[in-house]
């Protein structure tokens, strides 16, 4: 039986291994993690992510041939094919603060695969790391190796959170990078085979190290550009009268470009596309590049632009103050379907309003109260940085609530923001919301979620991103 260790117990290293055991009934995978709560939480009935249908899946296989432990070096140890998968926040302090890499938690899971392996091994680099990184960690297994012979392959994961099972169990492709010698061919096919139990190979495209790990930075790269060009168009539309939701839908039926990921909203979020594209731009200014630079750094410049004109929207259009004024946030997470909030653009647009001194009622169907006063107090950056973490002041929380619907956080309210495309927010009664708000009643919706015809007819002042008003 092929074993399977995979280190790092988070939304990519639970769901990935959960369907590779699912799929792969005859390896035995087992999942480690240095964070005790999180692994307790992988066995227990309450996972520590929000997603989709994992809670099938993980209840199918675990005790059986998956497996959740803190015994990092054990399971390790023992595997034929580890995979890494844990963060690889953007560094906060020293060379490259700001925009690099840290390799920090990459850099002591290679010394530990070093220290306790007994046999040979396959290490996988499931986590997005800078182009090049598998000839750092190249050096640090063959440096302290005993003789054991290490096959580095890069396998970068290509779900999205929400849909994270989805895509897994029908990826577009899987990219399997590794040394072009007859070691590391035996090495990609030894993987290959392992997603194959499921995945057609000719959707599994084998390439050198560099390419795969330099596709996976081009591919959230490009994916961000996506978001930022329709958000730019976004502004241009409410400067001109154009509905940005008719320009994305004929733009994007010329079959060159696509219909997908052409939705204008507040600003994209998730723990990867600004942390990518940084170390994609901290990358071509190391390798004298800063034309390129400059043009990828644009993309997370539209997207800042696009969540300050956000927050400028909804003060200029309540008399241009919202002091004292209580808004309704409606949705906290980075897009539906997860719970995760990691960079997602409703801290920018919160900052922005408690800035202007608002008072805030916030609703997320899966968003946590502890998790909202986590990320409204934390420095940027720090969230990616779990050892680090300082408590949050709870003087900067006097003017945020949390609450449990829709309807407590809109009642008295002068005015709503729509930050997370929720499903339920479609379908919310908001003449019964109109009828208990201050009057003005302001409904901002940075999702394009709601019918803005409707809701004007209702009585709110409507602004729709890209809509005319
Ligand atoms: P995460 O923070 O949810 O999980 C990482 C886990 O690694 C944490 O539980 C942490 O405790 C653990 N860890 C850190 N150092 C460790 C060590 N030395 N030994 C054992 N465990 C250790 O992160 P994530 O969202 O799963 O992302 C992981 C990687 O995958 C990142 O590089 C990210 O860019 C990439 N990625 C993420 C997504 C996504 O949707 N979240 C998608 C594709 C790729
Ligand atoms: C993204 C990529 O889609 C994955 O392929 C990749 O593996 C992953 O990053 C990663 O490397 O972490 P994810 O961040 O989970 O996945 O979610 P997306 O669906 O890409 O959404 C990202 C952000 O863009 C969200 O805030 C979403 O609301 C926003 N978005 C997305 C838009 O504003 N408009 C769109 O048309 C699409």
């Amino acid at each position: 039986m092929v074993k399977i260790c995979c280190i790092g117990a988070g939304y990519v290293g639970g769901p990935t291994m959960a369907v590779i055991a699912f799929k792969c009934p005859n390896i035995e995978v087992v999942v480690v993690d240095i964070s005790v709560p999180r692994i307790d939480a992988w066995n227990s009935d309450h996972l520590p992510i929000y997603e989709p249908g994992l809670d099938d899946v993980v209840k199918k296989c675990r005790g059986k041939n998956l497996f959740f432990s803190t015994d990092v070096e054990k399971h390790v140890c023992e595997a034929d094919i580890v995979f890494v998968s844990v963060n690889t926040p953007t560094k906060t302090q020293g060379l490259g603060a700001g925009k690099a890499a840290d390799l920090t938690y990459w850099e002591s899971a290679a010394r530990m695969i070093a220290d306790v392996s007994k046999s040979d091994k396959i290490v996988v680099e499931k986590s997005t790391v800078p182009v090049k990184t598998a000839e750092a960690i190249e050096k640090i297994l063959m440096h302290n190796s005993k003789g054991i012979n290490f096959q580095i392959l890069s396998n970068p994961e290509f779900l999205a959170e929400g849909t994270a099972i989805e895509d897994l169990f029908k990826p577009d492709r899987v990219l399997i990078g590794g040394r072009e010698t007859p070691e590391g061919a035996k090495a990609v096919e030894a993987l290959k085979n392992v997603y194959a139990h499921w995945v057609p190979v000719e959707q599994i495209i084998c390439t050198n190290l560099w390419s795969a790990e330099l596709s996976k930075l081009a591919a959230n790269a490009f994916l961000a550009q996506r978001i930022s060009s329709v958000n730019a168009m976004s502004a241009l539309c409410e400067a001109t009268g154009a509905d940005v939701t008719q320009v994305s839908y004929a733009v994007g039926k010329d079959t060159r470009i696509g219909p997908k990921f052409l939705n204008a909203s507040v600003g994209f979020g998730g723990s990867c596309f600004q942390k990518d594209i940084l170390n994609l731009v901290y990358i071509c200014e190391c390798n004298g590049l800063p034309e390129v630079a400059n043009y990828w750094k644009q993309v997370i410049k539209i997207n800042d632009y696009q969540k300050n004109r956000f927050v400028n929207r909804v003060v200029s259009s309540m008399f241009n103050t919202v002091s004292g004024k209580k808004i309704a946030v409606l949705g906290f997470a980075f897009k539906k379907d997860t719970g995760d909030t990691r960079e997602t653009p409703a801290i920018d647009v919160c900052k922005g309003l408690l800035g202007d001194k608002a008072k805030i009622d916030i609703y997320d169907p899966q968003v946590s109260k502890d998790q909202i006063q986590r990320d409204l107090t934390m420095k940027k950056f720090d969230w990616d940085h779990p050892m680090h973490l300082q408590p949050s002041s709870p003087t900067s929380m006097n003017k945020v609530n949390v609450v449990l619907d829709a309807y407590e956080a809109a009642k008295d309210a002068h005015g709503i923001c729509i930050l997370t495309e929720w499903d339920e927010f479609k379908a919310l009664d908001y003449k019964k919301i109109y009828g208990n708000m201050q009057k003005p009643a302001f409904l901002f919706d940075g999702r394009n979620v709601i019918d803005a015809d409707k809701m004007r007819e209702i009585g709110f002042i409507v602004y729709a991103i890209g809509k005319p008003l």
